[in-house]
C-alpha cells in the first residue's frame, strides 16, 4: 500500500501542486504574504502552467493556519453572473464550514432558513433570500456577494483573502466593464478583505490592470513569477526518484532542468516520464529520448498553441527566427520586409515570448523546440 501510495503522488502532472510536490516560490509567497498582511491587494502574472494556482491556493492555506478567513474562485469554471454569486457566498460561508449545507439548499429560502446555522446567517445577510426573488436581479446580487465578502469579515472581525483565479476570464461576461468597474469600486472601499487576482493571459491581465484608462490600474501590486530555481528542482527531483527507489541519472536530471528551463510544469513531467522510463525500460533515458517523449506527449497542446499565435506571415517569421536564435530579429525582418515590433508587442504580451535587454526568448522551452524542429 505504501508503496502505490508513493506512487501515484508521483506521477500527478497538470493539477496545482501542494505539499511536497510543491517547490520553491518561498520568496514570493513572504512577498505576497506581506501585501496581504497590510491589506494590499495583488495580480499574480504568468504564462500558462507556471505555477498561478498553485501558488495562490498555497498562500491561502497559509493564511488558514494562521486562522484567516480566505476564499478562492476560478472565474473559468463559471458560465454566468448568477453562478458566480452562489460561488463567492459558498466560499466565504466555509469560513464557517457551511459551504456545503449552503450548495444544498440549492437556493431555496425554505431550506436556508430550515437549517438553524443558516438561518443565523440570512438573520446577518438578508440579500441571501433576495437571491431567489425573481424580481431582483442578477447583477444587484452579484453585486451583494462582493459586499458579502467585506462584510461577513467585518462581521466577525476577520481578515479575510479571496482570491480570483483566472480573472482574465471575467471578459466572457456580458458587460465585463461593468463588472469590473464594480468590483474595483467596492474592492477599494473595504476594510477586513484583500484579493488575490490571478490569470493566464498576460495581455489581458496588463489590460484590466496596469493600462491607464482600464478601471483596476493602481488598485492592485503586481507579482510576476518566473521559472523554479534549479536547485530546488534538482533536489526534488533527487528526492522523488530517491523515494521511488530508483536508481536515478543525476546529470539526466540536471541536462533536463537545464532545457526546460526551470518550467514547472515540464519538470513535473519530465519527472514523471524519467520514473515511468525506469518502470517500463528498467533503464534511464537519454536526454534526447526524454525530450522527445516530452514533446510527444504535448503535441496537443503544441499544435494548439502554434495556431493560436502564428496567425499571420509576420507571427511565423518572428516565431520560427526567434526559435533558433535569440537576437537578429529585427535584421529578420527588415530582409523579409515585414514590421517585426507589432508582432513581438504582440507575443510578449500573449505571455509567448519575452525580453531580455536585446534579446528575444520563448517563455517555453518545449514549444520553442516544437517550432524549432516542426515549422518549415
Ligand atoms: N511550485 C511548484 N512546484 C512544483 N511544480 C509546480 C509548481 N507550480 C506548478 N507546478 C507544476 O506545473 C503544473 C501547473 O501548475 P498550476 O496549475 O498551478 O499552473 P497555472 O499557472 O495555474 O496553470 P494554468 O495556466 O493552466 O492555469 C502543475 O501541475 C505542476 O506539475
Ligand atoms: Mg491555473
Amino acid at each position: 500500500m505504501y508503496g502505490t501510495h508513493k506512487r501515484t503522488t508521483m506521477i500527478q502532472v497538470g493539477k496545482p501542486v501542494r505539499g511536497t510536490a510543491f517547490v520553491g516560490r518561498e520568496k514570493e509567497i513572504k512577498e505576497i504574504l506581506n501585501y496581504i498582511e497590510i491589506g494590499q491587494s495583488i495580480v499574480i502574472i504568468a504564462p500558462r502552467r507556471f505555477g498561478k494556482t498553485s501558488l495562490v491556493t498555497e498562500v491561502l492555506r497559509r493564511l488558514k493556519t494562521k486562522k484567516k478567513y480566505t476564499g478562492f474562485i476560478d472565474v473559468f469554471e463559471h458560465s454566468t453572473v448568477t453562478e458566480l454569486t452562489r460561488s463567492i457566498i459558498a466560499e466565504v460561508l466555509e469560513n464557517h464550514g457551511l459551504k456545503k449545507l449552503y450548495q444544498q439548499t440549492k437556493g431555496s429560502i425554505t431550506a436556508l432558513l430550515k437549517n438553524i446555522k443558516l438561518k443565523a446567517v440570512v438573520e446577518d445577510f438578508e440579500f441571501l433570500v433576495g437571491l431567489e426573488d425573481d424580481s431582483i436581479d442578477q447583477w444587484t446580487n452579484f453585486s451583494q456577494s462582493i459586499d458579502f465578502i467585506d462584510d461577513f469579515a467585518e462581521r466577525h472581525d476577520k481578515d479575510l483573502c479571496f482570491a480570483f483565479d483566472e480573472y482574465g476570464d471575467i471578459l466572457k461576461f456580458d458587460k465585463a466593464d461593468a463588472i469590473i468597474k464594480l468590483m474595483r469600486a467596492k474592492i477599494q472601499k473595504q476594510q477586513k478583505a484583500v484579493y488575490i487576482f490571478s490569470g493566464s493571459y498576460e495581455s489581458v491581465m496588463e489590460t484590466l490592470f496596469t493600462n491607464n484608462k482600464s478601471p483596476f490600474y493602481r488598485l492592485a501590486k503586481i507579482i510576476h513569477i518566473s521559472y523554479l530555481p534549479f536547485s530546488d528542482l534538482r533536489r526534488y527531483m533527487v528526492k522523488m526518484l530517491k523515494g521511488a527507489e530508483i536508481d536515478y541519472d543525476i546529470k539526466l536530471i540536471e541536462d533536463s532542468i537545464d532545457f526546460l528551463k526551470g518550467h514547472p510544469y515540464y519538470c513535473q513531467l519530465a519527472l514523471q516520464q524519467i520514473y515511468l522510463y525506469h518502470l517500463t525500460q528498467g533503464k534511464a533515458p537519454t536526454i534526447h529520448g526524454l525530450i522527445d517523449i516530452i514533446t510527444q506527449s504535448e503535441r496537443g497542446y503544441l499544435v494548439k498553441t502554434w495556431e493560436d499565435t502564428s496567425s499571420n506571415k509576420e507571427a511565423v517569421l518572428v516565431l520560427k527566427h526567434l526559435s533558433t536564435e535569440s537576437t537578429g530579429v529585427y535584421a529578420m525582418a527588415s530582409r523579409e520586409k515585414i514590421n517585426a515590433s507589432r508582432t513581438l508587442k504582440k507575443l510578449e504580451g500573449a505571455g509567448i515570448i519575452y525580453q531580455e535587454k536585446s534579446a528575444y526568448y520563448y517563455y517555453d522551452p518545449v514549444f520553442q523546440y516544437w517550432v524549432a524542429n516542426t515549422i518549415k
